[in-house]
């Protein structure tokens, strides 16, 4: 029956309002996305009620737009169901697209799909690559979170570790606010912190090693969890920007431009090792105690292999050295993150450890991987594997009285929390012998 599926999916949790079809071979209809980058930017941050208000402005016109693209005729002939993110995010936010996808799966009789965004996010790369097998490690770093997790099946998350404070991109947003770095005209005045803080890392001669160059100023690493802590480098920060701030007011621009080259490309590389640190012991937990802990992960019976190619690896095959490590979130957006966790696993750790993230465009908040997350499910349903008694969150939801229950949450946990397990085990890492990570003890 799978023949013929189109998910439409919608998300609104944070400043994107995104709308997408996808269709039952996980081809990509349509994937529209309104960003409220450039406004935020204006008020120098996300303000809740603000983004709400643009949220309402654009999802009707982006839904259109959506269907439009898409080439299909009517929700009432071609669409099967509807996905939405419900939590985490803001409230308001969430609040928009939720409303809008009950109104729609009421108006025209179809199930609504309530989706987890983070969960959303670690799904996205195997759209693109159906090789990536379950179970895999996932890192989701974006505006808002900083986690580590084991995804055994698409909708069961086992949570290893998180942010104790901010999140990277919240950092990397907040440092490009203070260095006023969107008052350096075009592109920077409609690119996020992010994305300006990694440009600007590519000017030539960028020093990656000028700042944040020793162990102190590279948080968490000593502790032998999955934490994060990213608030500590705005301290650090702090030292710096007078310097900034003098070079801003000198008037000289090449030497404003090499300066801002050199912290961003240092707080990058700071930002690299504590995610490469943390990954490596989320690979010796999973190598060392998960896998033997947990063996119906293997088991392919219980396995949600469908037509899309998806299946859970076994145990006692060839493959159980293998790992892929998907990292995803608006902040897997920075190429030289991703470069160096790649090439950091595979000389560092072990070449059987294989690290994925989706194409750039694909990276931020979208509706695609919430239609795809939405597909996932509504398969997974098809074949009756998902009974009644789940979560209303976690199902296909085809009672209309049903979907009222559903409430948009703005705190939610992406699975089992299993970070004692990490912390008692007490790893130890092995001393970093990739030379581009390794940091000097003291300043
Ligand atoms: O996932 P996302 O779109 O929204 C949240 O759910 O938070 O992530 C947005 C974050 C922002 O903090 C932004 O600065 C960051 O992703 N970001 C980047 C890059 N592009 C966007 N961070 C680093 N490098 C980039 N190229
Ligand atoms: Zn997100």
């Amino acid at each position: 029956m799978a023949h013929g599926i189109h998910v439409l999916g919608i998300e609104s949790s944070c400043d994107d309002t995104g709308v997408a079809i996808v269709g039952h071979d996980g081809k990509i209809l349509s994937n529209c996305v309104h960003s409220q980058l450039k406004r935020h930017l204006l008020h120098g941050g996300i303000i809740p009620m603000v983004a709400k208000e643009y949220h309402v402005d654009n999802i009707d016109r982006i839904a259109k737009q959506a269907f439009q693209e898409s080439g299909l005729l009517s929700v009432a002939q071609n669409i099967d169901t509807i996905a939405v993110s419900t939590r985490p995010g803001f409230n308001f936010s969430l609040q928009v697209g939720l409303n809008y996808a009950k109104t729609l799966a009421k108006k025209y009789s179809k199930p609504l799909i309530p989706i987890h965004h983070m969960q959303a996010h670690a799904l996205m790369p195997l759209l693109q690559n159906r090789f990536i097998k379950f179970p895999f490690i996932a890192l989701l770093i974006s505006g808002g979170h900083c986690l580590l997790t084991i995804c055994e099946r698409y909708n069961k998350f086992h949570l290893l570790g998180s942010t104790h404070d901010d999140a990277p991109g919240d950092l990397l947003d907040k440092v490009a606010r203070r260095m006023r770095l969107k008052n350096l005209g075009p592109p920077f005045d409609s690119i996020s912190g992010g994305a300006a803080i990694e440009l600007l890392s590519q000017r030539k001669n960028a020093n990656r090693f000028k700042y944040f160059n020793c162990e102190e100023s590279v948080p968490m690493i000593r502790q032998r969890n999955c934490d994060f802590s990213f608030a500590g480098y705005r301290g650090v920060f702090e030292k710096i920007v007078p310097t900034i701030d003098q070079l801003w007011e000198s008037g000289d621009r090449d030497k404003l431009l090499d300066e801002l080259g050199h912290v961003c490309g240092s707080l990058q590389r700071a930002i690299l090792i504590q995610l490469f640190r943390k990954l490596q012991r989320a690979m010796l937990f999973y190598r060392m105690y998960w896998r033997y802990n947990n063996p119906d992960a293997f088991n392919q019976e219980n396995s949600n292999t469908n037509h899309l190619g998806f299946g859970i690896r076994r145990a006692n095959n060839e493959d159980f050295d293998w790992l892929d490590v998907v990292v995803s979130g608006g902040v897997a957006a920075n190429s030289y993150l991703i470069e160096g966790l790649k090439l950091a696993c595979k000389q560092d750790i072990d070449p059987n450890f294989n690290v994925h993230a989706p194409t750039k465009d694909l990276c931020s908040d979208n509706g695609l991987m919430v239609a795809w997350n939405g597909l996932l499910r509504y398969l997974d349903c098809q074949k009756s594997q998902i009974n009644n008694e789940v979560d209303l969150n976690d199902s296909v939801i085809f009672d209309p009285k049903q979907m009222d229950l559903v409430e948009a949450i703005s705190e939610y946990p992406i699975g089992l929390d299993i970070t004692q397990q990490v912390k008692h085990n007490d790893f130890k890492l092995s001393k970093l012998t990739f030379s581009e990570l390794k940091l000097k003890s003291k300043h």
